[in-house]
């Protein structure tokens, strides 16, 4: 392997992996350096550019801690996140549609009744969030599980607010014998992902902008069905056509309705798909 040129060092390289004893490392290892070298090729990398990458990369990994994923933040601009999702998340109609788990879940909420308030303290206009778990078939799907998280009314995650200390805006409930769920939080607004960091310059360098439109995240369990992590968006909120991150679903926004004493209403039920037997 002398004199490698830069038309057949592809090749070089894939061979290198050749014995490479999980076959699907081979292959995503194989098809990675494929398209890797046809990405420099195609748009002739300099040097200094593949600088300036190595340079971005090397920020990412310096700004990520336990509670900062530049990473993922990287992957979920680019789309790849939720092209993630959808590749693996191919359900029968009329399933709920899942979207991207975003870096603000948190393991271990607190666990509320039904008809508490989750935001336990969280600013925010009040709102009654409320529907059914159910399956494909229609039937309620008693006793499911759902771990709720949003932002507060200045769009950010109670573990965003640096000496906070106790959840806000997030929680668990689980649905009745029925499939049924309520309980009380905020109205949900659009919020800026972190944009502080090499991503954020991303962003700005190419003309974006950093913002998604409201939203409310859950992830559903029940025994015997998949587990569902999406999000409900609220209708007419800004960004539902430019999230930043591609994650709107127009099966999943729905009109969070005012009421009478200004506080919200927001009704949504869940579908979900019964655990897959290969
Ligand atoms: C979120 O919705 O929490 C989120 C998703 C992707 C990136 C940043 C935030
Ligand atoms: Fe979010």
């Amino acid at each position: 392997m002398r004199n490698l040129n830069q038309d057949n060092i592809t090749q070089a390289v894939i061979a290198s992996f050749a014995k490479t004893p999980d076959a699907r490392l081979k292959e995503i290892m194989t098809s990675l350096v494929q398209h890797l070298h046809a990405f420099a090729r195609d748009v002739k990398l300099t040097e200094e550019e593949w600088f300036q990458g190595i340079d971005f990369l090397t920020r990412c990994g310096h700004i990520t801690d336990d509670k900062r994923q530049e990473f993922i933040l990287l992957s979920d601009v680019l789309g790849l996140s939720m092209l993630t999702v959808a590749m693996n998340n191919d359900k029968p109609a009329g399933c709920t549609e899942a979207t991207v788990f975003g870096p603000f879940h948190v393991e271990g909420a607190p666990h509320y009744e039904l008809g508490d308030d989750i935001a336990n303290g969280a600013k925010g206009t009040p709102c009654t969030v409320r529907g059914t778990v159910k399956g494909i078939d229609g039937q309620p799907i008693p006793g499911a599980v759902m771990d709720v998280w949003q932002s507060d009314d200045d769009g950010l995650y109670d573990v965003q607010h640096a000496d906070l200390g106790h959840a806000q805006a997030r929680g668990i409930v689980t649905a009745d014998a029925e499939g049924k769920y309520h309980f009380r939080s905020i109205v949900a607004v659009p919020y800026a992902i972190p944009h502080d960091g090499p991503v954020g310059q991303m962003l700005e360098a190419t003309g974006r902008h950093p913002w998604r439109p409201a939203h409310l995240h859950f992830m559903v369990k029940a025994p015997g069905y998949e587990t569902l992590i999406t999000h409900v968006f609220r209708d007419h909120s800004d960004y539902l056509d430019s999230d930043a991150v591609f994650g709107v679903r127009q099966s999943l926004v729905c009109d969070w309705v005012q009421q009478t004493d200004g506080s919200y209403l927001m009704e949504y039920d869940f579908v979900l798909n019964p655990t897959r037997t290969r």
